[in-house]
């Protein structure tokens, strides 16, 4: 990282003093057995333009690299990296109300994954697949207001839209869903006692999952799901808004 501020102007709106790798890297130490994790999700409410989230999205791809290498191999399958790479980037959420800031932290996303993409698959890589993952990152990374929880328009002023993300999930073999939720009402289940009751959903590595529609519907059940698509994942960009 080389420079952490902008202007003194951005540092008096805004708070923004972006944070240095040598930090970064400590901090993400700390949840290391995460990071290192294809599928986990993280969410960074003042992205900025991505310093915590691009670090993340390099464990992740590292450890997508491995997930597609077959025992007793040195290199990973192309078409298996695809999926978990997409995986790696779908499971990625930030909030900034700088619009700049949101559209350098989707490239810099990008340009880390496909530049390992490019690295591992070759000839086998596939533009529909890079739309994809810019469709993606177009959803999951959004210019926001993290108080408020509206989206904001260019000048940084809360819209009457509120902020939705996408849950993304393979659920047979190539097919990726996606679920959309508001965030306000994600962070008022979150809370909720409804939470640790007996429907409550957890993953693979027990722990709770933050999206699970059981959990959201418990929580209050005025259909916080807004809608739900199935695709190859590859077209995601294909379906839907
Ligand atoms: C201290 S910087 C941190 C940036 C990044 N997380 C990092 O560590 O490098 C704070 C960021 O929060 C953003 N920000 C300030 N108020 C915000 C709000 N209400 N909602 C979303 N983002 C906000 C600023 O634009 C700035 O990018």
């Amino acid at each position: 990282m080389e420079n952490q501020v902008k202007s003194r102007q951005r540092v008096t709106d805004h708070g923004e003093v972006f944070t240095a790798d040598r930090e970064v890297n400590a901090m993400l130490d700390l949840v290391k057995q995460e990071t290192d994790r294809v599928d986990s999700r993280f969410l960074e409410p003042a992205c900025g333009d991505g310093n915590f989230l691009v670090e993340i999205l390099r464990r992740k791809l590292s450890a997508a690299k491995k997930r597609a290498t077959p025992p007793r191999k040195r290199k990973p399958v192309p078409l298996e990296f695809e999926k978990q790479s997409v995986m790696a980037v779908a499971s990625i959420y930030g909030v900034d109300i700088l619009l700049d800031n949101v559209i350098a932290c989707r490239d810099r996303l990008y340009n880390i994954w496909n530049a390992e993409y490019k690295s591992i698959c070759g000839s086998e890589v596939n533009d529909d697949c890079r739309e994809a993952v810019r469709y993606i990152l177009d959803r999951n990374i959004v210019c926001g207001n993290a108080l408020s929880l509206m989206q904001v328009d260019e000048r940084g002023h809360d819209t009457k839209v509120p902020i939705v993300f996408s849950e993304w999930s393979f659920v047979m073999g190539t097919k990726m869903q996606r679920k959309d939720y508001r965030f306000d009402k994600l962070l008022a289940g979150e809370y909720e006692p409804a939470t640790t009751n007996k429907n409550e959903s957890r993953d693979e590595d027990g722990q709770l999952d933050l999206f699970s529609t059981e959990q959201i519907l418990d929580s209050n059940d005025e259909g916080e799901l807004l809608a739900s698509y199935v695709t190859d994942y590859r077209s995601v960009q294909k379906h839907g808004q």
